[in-house]
C-alpha cells in the first residue's frame, strides 16, 4: 500500500474575467486525470456561512460599505472557509483548487483601496493561521479584455479602469516576491493554451 499523500493547496488569482473559473475547473478535471480527488471552491465562499457573507460583500446593498468593514467580511468569510473547507480537504488528501484567496484581498483591499498591503496580509494570515497555498497562478490579463469578458457584473467590478490596473499590477508584484511559489500565466489566449501552462507547473506539485 502507498503512503496517503498529504492535500495540495493550489489556488487562482487574477482580475475580472481573466479565466479564473474556467480554469478552475479544467485544472480539477486534470487532477482527476492523474488519480488525485479534486476539491474546486472559491472566494469569498466556500463554506455555507461565507456564501452567505458573500451576499452582503457583492450585492447591491453593500453601495457605499466602507472599505475596512468590507476587508474584515473578506477576512471572516476566509477563517470560515479555511477551516470548514479547504483544511478538512487538504487533511482528506484532496487537491483544493480556490478561485481567489488572500491574495485578493491584498490586490483589491490592500492596494486598490489603500488600506495597505501589510495591514491586509497580517489579518488574512490570522484569519487562516497561516494557512499557505501550495501553489498560485496568476491568471494575467488587461483589465480593459477582462472585463469585456465578465459576464457576471458585481460591485467591484463596476470600479473605474485605474482601480482594476492597480489590482492588476499588484498581482505582479505579490508574484514577484516568491517566484518558486507563483506562476504568472498570460491569460489572453485561449482557454486551452491557458490552462497547458498553468498544467506544467500545477502537475509537478500535485505529484510532488
Ligand atoms: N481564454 C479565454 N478566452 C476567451 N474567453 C474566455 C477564456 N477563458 C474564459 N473565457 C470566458 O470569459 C468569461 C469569464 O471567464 P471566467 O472563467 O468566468 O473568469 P473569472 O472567473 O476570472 O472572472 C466567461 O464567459 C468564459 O467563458
Ligand atoms: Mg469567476
Amino acid at each position: 500500500m502507498t503512503a496517503k499523500k498529504r492535500g495540495v493547496f493550489i489556488v487562482l488569482e487574477g482580475g475580472e474575467g481573466s479565466g479564473k473559473s474556467t480554469q478552475t475547473a479544467m485544472l480539477a478535471d486534470a487532477v482527476a486525470n492523474l488519480g488525485r480527488t479534486p476539491l474546486t471552491t472559491r472566494e469569498p465562499g466556500g463554506s455555507p456561512r461565507a456564501e452567505e457573507i458573500r451576499k452582503v460583500i457583492l450585492g447591491d446593498e453593500s453601495a457605499g460599505l466602507d472599505a475596512h468593514t468590507e476587508a474584515l467580511l473578506f477576512a471572516a468569510a476566509r477563517a470560515d472557509h479555511a477551516h470548514q473547507t479547504i483544511l478538512p480537504a487538504l487533511g482528506r488528501g484532496d487537491v483544493v483548487i480556490s478561485d481567489r484567496y488572500i491574495d485578493s484581498s491584498v490586490a483589491y483591499q490592500g492596494v486598490g483601496r489603500g488600506l495597505g498591503v501589510a495591514q491586509i496580509q497580517a489579518m488574512s494570515d490570522w484569519a487562516t493561521q497561516g494557512l499557505v497555498p501550495d501553489l498560485t497562478v496568476v491568471l494575467d490579463i488587461q483589465p480593459e479584455v477582462g472585463l469585456a469578458r465578465a459576464s457576471d457584473a458585481n460591485r467591484l467590478e463596476a470600479e473605474p479602469l485605474d482601480f482594476h490596473r492597480q489590482v492588476r499590477q499588484a498581482f505582479l508584484d505579490i508574484a514577484e516576491t516568491d517566484p518558486q511559489r507563483y506562476h504568472v500565466v498570460p491569460a489572453d489566449r485561449s482557454p486551452h493554451e491557458v490552462h497547458s501552462d498553468l498544467w506544467t507547473c500545477a502537475a509537478a506539485v500535485v505529484a510532488s
